[in-house]
C-alpha cells in the first residue's frame, strides 16, 4: 500500500503539529489505490463467523437499533427496505495480509493503532450521530458517503441508547462528501455522522482506529506493579499520635495525613517501572483475540532443522508487540507481558515489530548462533506468539 497523500505540500510532521488530536482534516484522494478487500456479499458471510466481532445497526422510523453478531443472511433480508450498516472489527488480525492497510499510517507509533474496522452500508445507512473517544482515519474504499461533523467543540450530551453512544441534539457545522480513495481524519470526541449515499458502487468504509489508554487503566496497571513490590509492605504508623486524637469514633486529620504520606511513599514509580507498566498495558490483547500456546513446546533441534530448511518465523497475527529502551535496558512487551532483554537483541525485536513481523529461515539460522536469541525464539514460539512461516 502506498503512503498517505496529504493535501498540498503537507508533510506528516505538519499533519501531526496542526491536525493530530486537534482538528478534522478531509484528505481528498489520499489513498487513490485503496480498494475494498471484500465485497458486501463476502462481508455478509464473514458476519456469520462467531470469531469475528461484528455489529449490525439500523434505524426504523427514527429509532436506532444495534445487534451484535454473528448474523445469518436472514438477518439482513429481514431489514429489506430499511437503511442498515454492518461493521466488522479487527479485520487485520483475522486476515493478516490486510495489515498492509496500516502502512499509510506508519508515521504514527504502531502501538497507537488499535484495529482496522470495515463497514458496509446500504443507501441511507450509518451508525447515527455519535462521538468516539479515539482518533480515527475513515478511508472510503468504495461508493460514496456523506460525513457530517460538528467541529465547533461544543460539549455534547451522549446517550448510550442500544449501546450506540449517540450524540443528542447533533448539529453539523461541516459536511464532507467522500468517494473512493478519500480519507477523513477525526480527532477524539468530535461528533460525526456518516450516511451512505445511493450509487452504483456499494458504500464500504475502512476505519483505522486508534487506541489510547485511560488514566483509570494506567492507575490500575501501576497499582498492580506497586502492590507486588516491596513498597506496599509498609504499614500505617503513628509515632506522633496525640491524646487529642482519641475521641470516640474519630478519624483525625493527622491520621488522614499519615495515610497520605504512606500512600505517597509507597506509590512512587520510577520511569523504568512506569515504562514497564505502560508497555504491558498497551500491548494487552482483547481476551477473545489471544493466540493459544502450542500443544508441544518447540525444541531447539526442531527450530534449527526448520531454519535450515528455509522456514522462517513470523509474529502471530493476534500478537501485539512493542519495545522500550532507556538507560541501557531493553524492554520487550508481548501481549501484556514483559521481558527484559540485552541490547544486542534490539534488531531481533525490531524484526518482529515490523509490519510483516517476519524473519526468513536464513535470518533465524543466524540468530540461532546467539544463545539468548535462541531462548527468546523458543519461548515465544512455544507460547504461540510467534509461529512458523508455513503455519
Ligand atoms: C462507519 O464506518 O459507518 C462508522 C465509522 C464511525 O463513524 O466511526
Ligand atoms: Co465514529
Amino acid at each position: 500500500m502506498q503512503s498517505l497523500r496529504l493535501p498540498g505540500a503537507m508533510t506528516p510532521a505538519d499533519f501531526l503539529a496542526q491536525y493530530w488530536q486537534k482538528k478534522a482534516l478531509m484528505m481528498p484522494a489520499a489513498l487513490p489505490e485503496a480498494v475494498s478487500p471484500f465485497t458486501p456479499e463476502e462481508l455478509e458471510v464473514l458476519c456469520g463467523d462467531s470469531e469475528i466481532e461484528s455489529r449490525l445497526v439500523w434505524s426504523d422510523e427514527g429509532q436506532w437499533h444495534l445487534r451484535p453478531g454473528p448474523f445469518t443472511s436472514g438477518d439482513f433480508a429481514r431489514l429489506d427496505g430499511l437503511p442498515w450498516t454492518v461493521l466488522l472489527q479487527d479485520i487485520e488480525k483475522h486476515f493478516p495480509e490486510l495489515q498492509a492497510y496500516m502502512k499509510p499510517f506508519d508515521f504514527l507509533p504502531r502501538w497507537r493503532i488499535e484495529d482496522l474496522m470495515i463497514s458496509y452500508a446500504t443507501p441511507g445507512g450509518g451508525v447515527g450521530p455519535h462521538l468516539d473517544n479515539y482518533d480515527v482515519f475513515l478511508v472510503q474504499l468504495s461508493g460514496h458517503r456523506r460525513w457530517r461533523g460538528d467541529t465547533r467543540g461544543r460539549p455534547s450530551e451522549v446517550t448510550d441508547h442500544a449501546g450506540l453512544r449517540q450524540v443528542e441534539d447533533f448539529r453539523a457545522s461541516e459536511e464532507w462528501d467522500v468517494t473512493r480513495g478519500d480519507v477523513l481524519y477525526l480527532p477524539p470526541g468530535l461528533p460525526h455522522w456518516g450516511t451512505a449515499s445511493a450509487g452504483e458502487s456499494p458504500c464500504l468504509t475502512l476505519s483505522v482506529g486508534l487506541r489510547a489508554p485511560g488514566a483509570d487503566e494506567i492507575l490500575r496497571a501501576a497499582a498492580d506493579i506497586l502492590a507486588s513490590g516491596p513498597g506496599t509492605m509498609a504499614r500505617y504508623t503513628d509515632p506522633d499520635l496525640g491524646v487529642a486524637e482519641s475521641v470516640p469514633g474519630l478519624i483525625s486529620r493527622a491520621s488522614v495525613g499519615r495515610a497520605r504520606a504512606l500512600l505517597e511513599r509507597s506509590s512512587r514509580l520510577d520511569n523504568q517501572e512506569l515504562a514497564i507498566c505502560f508497555g504491558r498495558l498497551v500491548t494487552e490483547p482483547k481476551p477473545w483475540l489471544t493466540s493459544e500456546p502450542r500443544e508441544q513446546v518447540v525444541a531447539a533441534k526442531e527450530l534449527h532443522a526448520r531454519a535450515e530448511a528455509g522456514i522462517g518465523i513470523k509474529r502471530h497475527p493476534f500478537s501485539l508487540m512493542a519495545w522500550h529502551q532507556a538507560d541501557g535496558a531493553l524492554d520487550f512487551f508481548v501481549d501484556g507481558d514483559h521481558m527484559k532483554l540485552p541490547d544486542h537483541l534490539l534488531q531481533l525485536v525490531l524484526s518482529f515489530c515490523a509490519d510483516d513481523g517476519t524473519l526468513t529461515g536464513a535470518e533465524v539460522a543466524t540468530w540461532l548462533e546467539d544463545s539468548l536469541a535462541t531462548e527468546v525464539l523458543l519461548h515465544f514460539l512455544s507460547l504461540g506468539k510467534l509461529i512458523f512461516e508455513d503455519e
